[in-house]
């Protein structure tokens, strides 16, 4: 991990045509991770996520409602909120396009670009998918559809202010090769190299159809398009000021550290995004990293869909921890994976009730049994303690790699290898035959299991502190815990 302390986390902001799913929950869930751990070893991490709130879509629905846009979306960003408190997500800011400063900077950066020269005035005449807010190229369709909503697309002639994203083509081919990991994971960057390499055109970012969004300021028949409004969020979000020479949380913060996204707007992260910071002059990400999809049946999970999975069901029947928990260890970050109520039930009773669970239940019993409930010193020459120690730096460095299954993975064979160890070393036959082997087998439980609670602690903060309670970290016996009923931490379903 770099050694500079502070690190900035993006999620992608969320259109509010939608009400928050696992999708949402998964990205957001993922920085939410990554920021527990990185804080936990000393960083100064800051997770911004929000809402995109602007555009035809929400126009369309909030309509439809009988809602204007801005109270729908007012609603809507209550139901992403309270999701993220449900799932215990520790964010430093919310953002909202709507929001005045966020909206001021879009139109003062449009200005300024526009008196550069990166964008210019022109007319449009293409294929628009409303759903994903994207031009499409006749090439591009599937059986005539847009590629992702399988929809028909709309047919487009309007004036508009263009983009002149062609003229960054070198300079981010350049910066990929300068930066390897800036295009993650690596088996995705070659689409993106392609499709760079293959000529960049400039893109339209204004619409005269579209009344709900931005107002160009020196022409204000126009609204922003809604991609540019929202990408700029991640430096507004943190106070980047175009009339200030400087400004110092933006500057102790930027250039962001990670943009957290879905592979289908990887494009506009990996692309379109850069070339507005090369524009502007500002530096760019370090990383972007685009993860896969929960499908459904093979198919994404998506409101158009209509095949949603609300997260919070299944926090009310397993809890928060158990989610968390799951979505992670099932399916690499990166890669697809396909939502089963039946897996996460099958991966509850083994990894969760009968691994940590039973494990944990087992050692604190046997510590009041045995020990008195004194907590023992730390293990000295201790053969399991020290491979443990040395598995807890590979864990870590999985988790900043956002390699989640991988390290959850190693957890669990961990968990497996203690499950193992008390199954064999037998203590309830050493407490008759050689009380010193049982107090020594004992403390390197307890120390092992500690470190379990550290490891687990991003995924699961509620089962770590309910660990380290009856653990009592940094403690010799905790008197409150002496006394409490030890209930299971996953009750067998
Ligand atoms: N508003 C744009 C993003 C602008 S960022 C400046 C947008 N919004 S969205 O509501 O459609 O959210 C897309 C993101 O939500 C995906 O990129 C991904 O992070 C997450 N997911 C939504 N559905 C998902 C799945 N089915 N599976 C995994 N993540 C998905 O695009």
């Amino acid at each position: 991990m770099a050694s500079s302390k502070k690190y900035y986390i993006s999620t992608p902001l969320y259109y509010v045509n939608s009400r928050p799913h696992i999708g949402h929950a998964y990205t957001t869930l993922a920085a939410d991770v990554l920021k527990r751990h990185l804080k936990s070893i000393g960083k100064d991490v800051y997770l911004q996520t929000g809402t995109d709130e602007h555009g035809i879509n929400i126009e369309r629905i909030s309509s439809e409602n009988n809602k204007t846009p801005k109270e729908w979306a007012d609603d809507v960003v209550k139901d992403f909120k309270e999701m993220w408190k449900v799932l215990h997500i520790d964010y430093d800011y919310f953002i909202r396009t709507t929001d005045d400063y966020h909206q001021k900077q879009v139109q003062l950066i449009f200005e300024r670009l526009i008196r550069s020269g990166d964008i210019y005035k022109g007319s449009y005449d293409g294929l628009y998918c409303s759903s994903c807010e994207t031009f499409y190229d006749e090439s591009e369709l599937v059986e005539g559809n847009c590629p992702i909503h399988k929809k028909p697309v709309e047919k487009v002639n309007e004036e508009t202010y263009f983009f002149r994203l062609s003229k960054y083509q070198d300079l981010l081919l350049k910066y990929y090769s300068e930066n390897p990991s800036f295009l993650s994971p690596s088996f995705r960057a070659p689409e993106i190299l392609r499709f760079v390499e293959g000529g960049l055109k400039d893109i339209s970012v204004s619409r005269t159809r579209v009344k709900w969004g931005i107002p160009v300021l020196s022409d204000p028949n126009h609204t922003i398009y809604v991609w540019f409004d929202a990408l700029i969020n991640y430096i507004t979000g943190i106070g980047y000021d175009i009339e200030k020479e400087k400004n110092e949380k933006f500057e102790s913060f930027w250039p962001c550290d990670l943009h957290l996204i879905g592979k289908e707007i990887f494009r506009f992260h990996a692309v379109i995004w850069p070339a507005i910071l090369l524009a502007l002059k500002l530096p760019l990400p370090k990383k972007v990293y685009a993860h896969g999809w929960w499908t459904v049946d093979g198919e994404k999970m998506s409101k158009s869909r209509g095949n949603i999975i609300n997260p919070l069901d299944i926090v009310k029947e397993y809890g928060v921890d158990v989610f968390r928990y799951f979505i992670f260890k099932e399916v690499p970050f990166g890669q697809d994976g396909d939502f089963s109520m039946e897996l996460l039930k099958a991966k509850y009773n083994s990894d969760l009730a009968n691994g940590i669970g039973n494990l944990f239940s087992r050692t604190v019993n046997m510590v009041r049994k045995y020990l008195d409930n004194v907590m023992p010193e730390k293990p000295e020459d201790s053969e399991i303690f020290s491979r443990f120690l040395a598995m807890q730096k590979d864990i870590y460095k999985d988790i900043e790699e956002l390699q989640f299954s991988l390290a959850l993975d190693k957890v669990m064979k961990a968990v497996s290898i203690m499950n193992k160890e008390v199954d064999t070393k037998k203590p309830w036959e050493l407490a008759k035959s050689d009380t010193v082997a049982l107090k020594k087998f004992l403390n390197e439980m307890v120390w092992c299991l500690r470190l379990v609670s550290r490891w687990i602690y991003p995924f699961m903060p509620d089962t770590s502190a309910k660990m380290n309670m009856y653990l009592a970290i940094g403690k010799t016996q905790h008197p409150d815990v002496n006394a409490a009923k030890l209930t299971p931490l996953f009750p067998k379903k």
